[in-house]
């Protein structure tokens, strides 16, 4: 793997494609990242030739499917380190997870004047939900800032911790930055705080980029979504300490999720299933299983071994462009693979334009986080996310177009 040849590229169909005429160079996998064939192949053959309702049919495929759909859950489980598939809660997406937990858990449990503590590095996605909750319950938002390494000020956190903290929620990496956290150390911290302060983990990006225990980590919430696992869109992950979620009360109601409904009342079913009202994410579901068992059958260590090497490669690489600004950590092993920046002659989305005429796709703009980029003094970035199938052509590409755009603007 020395080569920065990725193995498993042909897994992909998408990238023997080309765009513009030139052989696709994906460098957005943040956003979403490609599907291998094996994950195509489980859904579609779900649609062929073993769909139906599931929890519901007395018949051979429903049956089949229910279970093939609840082994998922357990795959999930052993993909983050879970004791148990009763702590995995099927969601559409990362945000719903946190929308759960905000409308859930802390409405039920929190009141005016509770503090929540997250970080200048969330995303939109664990910022918004508790601001709507601030406005519903009166709980007050404090922000983590971050030093002038861009790293998470853990000084200033600990002066933040009070005894009105109820819920410390975290990146464990920055989808904006690459940044790793130290939500190890954070947990940590809020235990010998007050062993009573719920900690969130947003593992959108880390249970992509790492191996992850969420046993080991002591998270009480971690928090990821399939399309970024090289799975489909559409399903995410719930992870919860199980008194946890069986303290909490239904999310939403319908089908599925009751024990028994009558005009006088209705009562529900345990933990995860109460949280799971309507008819699932059936099919993604399957893929997101397929996802689970394509990266495990890699193994996330040697995926990351992958990434590191053409991180490496490609901070090498880019030193030859004049007037570019890298937002972040500089130590590789301090970050994922992803690459936020700008330059001084072009703005972001004329940067992003100019690589697409190269055939390289990466996102331009906040990431969807908008307070992280007010605190950077940006209105936004260009940034180059890896994932297991990108080569070191791939970088070439990418670095050939930034040369392009340097003629062009500079
Ligand atoms: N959160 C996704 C990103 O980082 C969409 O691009």
């Amino acid at each position: 793997m020395t080569n920065l040849q990725s193995p498993w590229r042909s897994d992909f169909p998408i990238l023997q494609t080309q765009m513009n005429g030139k052989p696709l160079a994906f460098l957005d996998s943040g956003a979403s990242a490609q599907k291998p064939q094996a994950v195509i192949d489980a859904m579609t053959q779900v649609m062929e030739q073993n769909y139906s309702n599931i929890h519901r049919g007395l018949y051979a495929v429903s049956q089949k499917l229910t279970e093939d759909f609840e082994n998922v859950r357990s795959k999930v489980a052993g993909l983050i380190g879970a004791p148990s598939d009763k702590n995995i809660v099927f969601t559409r997406n990362s945000t719903e997870g946190i929308n759960l937990v905000a409308q859930s858990w802390a409405r039920n449990n929190l009141q005016k004047g509770d503090e929540i503590i997250i970080t200048e590095m969330e995303h939109h996605a664990n910022i918004v939900p508790w601001q709507i909750l601030a406005e519903q319950i009166g709980v007050v938002i404090k922000v983590i800032p971050f030093t002038h390494e861009v790293t998470l000020d853990l000084e200033a956190f600990k002066d933040l911790l009070s005894d009105k903290t109820k819920l410390v929620g975290v990146v464990e990496i920055s989808n904006a930055l690459g940044t790793i956290n130290p939500v190890e150390d954070i947990i940590k911290t809020c235990r010998a705080f007050n062993p009573e302060i719920k900690v969130l983990i947003d593992g959108s990006q880390g249970v992509v980029h790492r191996k992850v225990n969420v046993t080991k980590m002591d998270a009480d919430f971690y928090i990821f979504t399939g399309h970024k696992l090289y799975g489909p869109s559409g399903i995410g992950v719930l992870y919860g300490k199980y008194d946890l979620l069986e303290s909490m009360p239904p999310y939403q109601g319908g089908g599925d999720m009751i024990e028994r409904v009558s005009f006088n009342g209705t009562t529900y079913r345990e933990a995860p299933y109460k949280f799971e009202a309507g008819t699932p994410a059936i099919v993604e579901v399957i893929g997101l299983g397929a996802a689970i068992d394509y990266v495990q059958n890699i193994g996330m260590d040697k995926i990351a071994a992958h990434e590191a090497a053409l991180l490496n490669y490609a901070m090498q690489e880019l030193q030859q462009i004049e007037g570019f600004t890298l937002y972040g950590v500089l130590d590789t092993s301090k970050k994922a693979g992803i690459i936020s920046f700008t330059m001084d002659e072009a703005h972001s989305s004329d940067i992003g334009m100019v690589l697409n005429q190269c055939g390289v796709a990466v996102r331009s703009g906040h990431h969807c986080c908008m307070p992280l980029m007010s605190a950077l003094g940006i209105d936004g970035t260009t940034r180059a996310s890896l994932g297991l199938y990108n080569n070191k052509d791939d970088i070439d590409a990418f670095v050939a177009g930034l040369k392009k755009v340097q003629d062009l603007f500079g």
